[in-house]
């Protein structure tokens, strides 16, 4: 059974380990990100933004896909079903369905304001219902435009205010970015997280954009508060090229080769290989 992400993450913050939250974009990878975790005794929050939902045919449907994912693989370890960068209407459609934890990415909002009113609505709906909630200061910037260096730096006194709504978790812009990082990248801002870290105490904060993070930064990130950390195109990348790797062999037209079973083989064994390194770089191996 799904349970909310609130527990782990105390867990994880006040063992000074990070738990990753991953992306889940289809069958192939629900299944084997549910298999890592199982394999590593990691606990688990798999997470879905709208857009993967919307691919997978909606909420619903990946709920009841995570959900007899776990049971046809006699998941247990802890799992929570996460909604990854929800919109304020994304969120109630996403606890309807079943997911037991959502992010309300505020943010993009026109003002602090908003983002500050809505947070605090929906942590009483979500809390009301035994749902965990992440919101989130400073957007996490993108490279989409070629062009960013860096990500925002989260205001701490927003952080804070933010924080005293009550939520389970928070991310914060601390230079993060997702995505690949550009190769003038700045690095983490661990002073930022510092600031930030002093004025929330022991919530758990969390870290977006995890893929290509060096490992030390990683790990001095954790040291310093980050509890969650989130991988996605990380994942999207190894599947990618597994794939790549059987099609330029010519593998699909060898044989049955065509079959999706043998096709996608390769990309979601490499999913449950790179999941499981990176629990054990977060330190979340046998935690379950
Ligand atoms: P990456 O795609 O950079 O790993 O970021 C994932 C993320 O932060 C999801 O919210």
């Amino acid at each position: 059974m799904l349970v909310n992400a609130a527990e782990m993450l105390k867990k994880a913050e006040a063992g000074h380990y990070g738990l990753g939250a991953f992306n889940t974009n289809n069958m192939e990878w629900t299944l084997a990100i549910l298999q890592a975790a199982e394999e590593a005794k990691s606990p688990l929050i798999i997470q879905c933004t709208s857009g993967a939902a919307k691919w997978m045919g909606g909420f619903k449907m990946c709920s009841a896909m995570v959900n007899a994912g776990m049971e046809a693989l006699g998941t247990t370890v802890p799992v929570a079903l996460h909604l990854d960068h929800g919109s304020y209407e994304a969120c109630f459609e996403a606890i309807e369905a079943g997911f037991t934890s959502i992010m309300y990415d505020g943010s993009h909002e026109e003002t602090f304001q908003i983002n500050l009113d809505r947070t605090k609505e929906l942590v009483e709906i979500a809390h009301s219902k035994g749902i965990s909630i992440e919101a989130e200061v400073g957007g996490i910037g993108g490279t989409e435009d070629g062009v960013t260096s860096n990500g925002e730096l989260a205001d701490p006194n927003e952080c804070k205010q933010i924080a005293d709504l009550g939520v389970d978790f928070l991310a914060c812009g601390i230079g993060n970015i997702h995505g690949l990082y550009p190769a003038n990248w700045a690095g983490l801002s661990f002073e930022r997280l510092g600031e930030i870290k002093a004025l929330t105490g022991d919530l758990p904060l969390v870290l977006h954009g995890g893929t290509g993070i060096p490992e030390d930064q990683i790990k001095k990130a954790i040291s310093l508060g980050i509890s969650k950390i989130n991988v996605n195109t990380d994942l999207q990348v190894v599947f990618a090229a597994a794939t790549r790797e059987y099609i330029e062999a010519g593998k699909d037209q060898q044989g049955k080769g065509y079959d999706p079973r043998k096709l996608l083989k390769g990309g979601r064994e490499a999913i449950v290989a790179r999941t499981k390194e990176l629990m054990e770089e977060f330190g979340s191996v046998n935690k379950a």
